[in-house]
């Protein structure tokens, strides 16, 4: 995430390193932008590059150095491209380096949601619109939370939220989003299996085809009242429609944008 005087993001210097160190999660250097750990390893994040970096890092925590690269920010991940501030409902979302009376503040950081995608988008249309007609909803869970923006919206509607994310980096940047806001959610990591059963009435769920189908066929995960469902796009749906078909659920809505697929459902 972004730290003085570092104000936007420009190029991304990554350097990827096989094996993980927990010191190696928040390195006192103002450059540092993050590190995302997935299974065996590890990639540092700055804003400029660091040529010492690799043999530091094999030195002190031996770790192995496999590769570094310097992308453009616009080019990393799901795209983020001419980050502006953007609406959904009576909430405007806006890049902290664009701050707008009223609107949540989010520093998209380089984890998935930068507020581009179009399943963040659909996700934030049907919470919205779900919320209207059929809320307010005490408890959320946010099943894969990435930046937050999820959490920012469910929390800003007065819900109690509950967030988790496998990847650290993604805990980090949700605390950081709803602190920049002075919002409140409990924001954990691991697994979203550990947490289940979830006792929820909103679940929150963008996530991928795979672990969607896992899921559907849990009973613990079938507590809810409601959950939102996004991640796949319609040549998936099918297999999510069979799923659903499968246990205790009824689709309400479907919401589509640019190929993605987002379904409301209620626990029948
Ligand atoms: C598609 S992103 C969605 C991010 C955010 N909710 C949004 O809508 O913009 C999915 C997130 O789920 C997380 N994730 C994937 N599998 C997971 C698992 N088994 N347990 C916890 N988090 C997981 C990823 O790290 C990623 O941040």
């Amino acid at each position: 995430m972004l730290r003085p005087p570092h104000k936007r993001y420009h190029h991304l210097h990554l350097y990827a390193f096989s094996g993980t160190h927990p010191a190696l999660r928040d390195l006192p250097d103002p450059d540092f932008i993050g590190c995302w750990e997935e299974e065996d390893l590890t990639v540092l994040f700055f804003h400029r590059e660091k040529p010492e970096l690799p043999s530091w890092v094999e030195k002190n925590f031996g770790l192995s150095f496999e590769l570094s690269a310097r992308v453009p920010f616009e080019e990393w991940g799901e795209g983020r491209q001419d980050l502006k501030p953007f609406r959904v409902g009576s909430l405007t979302f806006t890049p902290v380096w664009d701050p707008q009376p009223g609107a949540l503040l989010y520093d998209p950081g380089v984890v998935f949601g930068s507020g581009r995608h179009p399943t963040t988008r659909l996700m934030l249309q049907a919470l919205w619109e779900l919320w209207n007609h059929k809320g307010p909803f005490r408890e959320v869970w946010d099943l894969g939370c990435g930046s937050g923006l999820l959490t920012l919206a469910a929390a800003k509607l007065g819900a109690r939220v509950r967030a988790v994310d496998r990847n650290p980096l993604c805990v980090r940047l949700t605390r950081h989003n709803l602190s920049l806001n002075r919002l409140d959610a409990e924001v954990k990591e691991g697994d979203i299996r550990e947490f289940l059963p979830l006792e929820a009435d909103l679940v929150l769920a963008n996530l991928y085809k795979g672990l969607l189908l896992d899921l559907l066929g849990l009973p613990s995960f079938q507590r809810a009242r409601y959950y939102l469902l996004s991640g796949f796009n319609t040549t998936m749906e099918k297999e999510i429609r069979m799923a659903l078909e499968a246990g205790p659920f009824k689709i309400l809505k479907r919401y589509q944008k640019e190929g993605w697929v987002c379904l409301v459902i209620r626990k029948s």
